[in-house]
């Protein structure tokens, strides 16, 4: 079947002083019908960028490569107008905070309102009944009531909740969801992980995921993505690379999955380092500085794109050792849809 969305080698820059600066460095990946796809890296690893390249809002920021295709049709660098369009009835997005979403001088019926009448030609009566109708189908108790609620009046899972139902209100074809329970507790996070399950197999939509935590990613996901400074290391089916891990920064995210006795926030620490600032990223492998298993070669030598398996690639001198074909540049690598 013809992927939803198609990124290939996409490459973004942002200006800055001394130059363009890419932050997002030839990344491919590719979402099918009804399936959920997973971008999963640690804070600053450009997954943020990625998915907001797809919608254009880079702000200053640019494509300056790559292509990324929506149901066949090429959007990098598509008109304002078209742009417009395509956010919210087509492809629909929910934020890792619910009040970026949400307005709040006004009452979450009149925005969730609002949401399908910007796209859809229905009358405000009918609107409104499909509104209190989504409200009700992402577990709002009393949704007449919470029609006339203002967002500081709900809870975040409860805003949260809103924002699931305004990113469904025009049965979009795509949902991005960028990190949409990281601000929530774990308990809140559970249940809303479990309503975006059951609304996109309903509705049928596509999910990219995006996500720091390989929990979420093992719950959720179909296919996983993972990036490091701005390029995919290891992409396949999350049964695969979750049990035969072939990049040892995949190996160390699979490890630091914070736990309810740790807490979420410990996540950071736990892979020693951090992720190398985009103007100052490490010659050879990205990850050697911080790999356990880097040898010499990792710090002088750019490590290929190599296949590991059907509709896998992996980004390591260990794996090409390991004596696997180099993958074509920029192929999708998804023979395992
Ligand atoms: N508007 C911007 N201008 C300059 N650099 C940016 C901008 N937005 C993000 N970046 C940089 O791009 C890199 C990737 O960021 P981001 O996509 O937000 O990471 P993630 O979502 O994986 O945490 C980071 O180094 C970040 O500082
Ligand atoms: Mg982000």
């Amino acid at each position: 079947m013809n992927p939803v969305l198609d990124v290939r080698d996409l490459r973004v820059e942002f200006p800055t002083a001394a130059g363009a600066l890419g932050v997002v460095d030839g990344v491919s990946f590719d979402v099918g019908p009804g399936e959920t796809v997973a971008l999963v890296g640690e804070s600053g690893s450009g997954k943020s960028v990625s998915s907001l390249a797809v919608l254009g809002l880079l702000g200053r920021g640019r494509i300056a490569g790559g292509s990324v295709s929506f149901r066949g049709e090429e959007i990098a660098g598509a008109g304002p107008e078209r742009l417009r369009r395509l956010r919210g009835a087509e492809i629909a997005m929910v934020f890792q905070n619910p009040m970026s979403a949400l307005d709040p001088l006004f009452s979450v019926g009149d925005q969730v309102v609002e949401a399908i009448r910007v796209h859809r030609p229905v009358g405000r009566a009918q609107a409104r009944e499909r509104a209190v109708e989504l409200l009700r189908e992402v577990g709002l108790p009393d949704p007449e009531r919470r029609m006339r609620s203002y967002p500081h009046e709900l809870s975040g899972g409860q805003q949260q909740r809103v924002g699931v139902a305004m990113a469904l209100a025009c049965d979009p074809e795509l949902l991005i969801a960028d990190e949409p329970t990281t601000a929530l507790d774990v308990t809140v996070e559970a249940q809303i992980l479990a309503l975006m399950r059951r609304l996109q197999r309903e509705h049928g939509a596509a999910l990219l995921l995006i996500t720091h935590d390989m929990s979420v990613v093992a719950r959720m996901a179909d296919r996983v993505v993972v990036m490091y400074a701005g390029q995919v290391v290891e992409r396949g089916t999350v049964a695969e690379v979750l049990s035969a891990p072939t990049h040892p920064y995949t190996r160390a995210l699979i490890g630091s999955v914070p736990t309810v006795h740790t807490g979420r926030d410990e996540l950071l620490t736990v892979i020693p380092g951090s992720v190398p600032n985009p103007a100052d990223v490490p010659d050879g492998c990205r990850f050697h500085p911080r790999c356990p298993q880097a040898v010499e070669r990792c710090r002088t030598e750019v490590p290929p794109v190599v296949r590991t398996g059907e509709g896998r690639i992996s980004r390591c001198w260990l794996a090409e050792d390991a004596g696997r074909v180099p993958a074509p540049t920029g192929a999708p690598g998804t023979g395992a849809r």
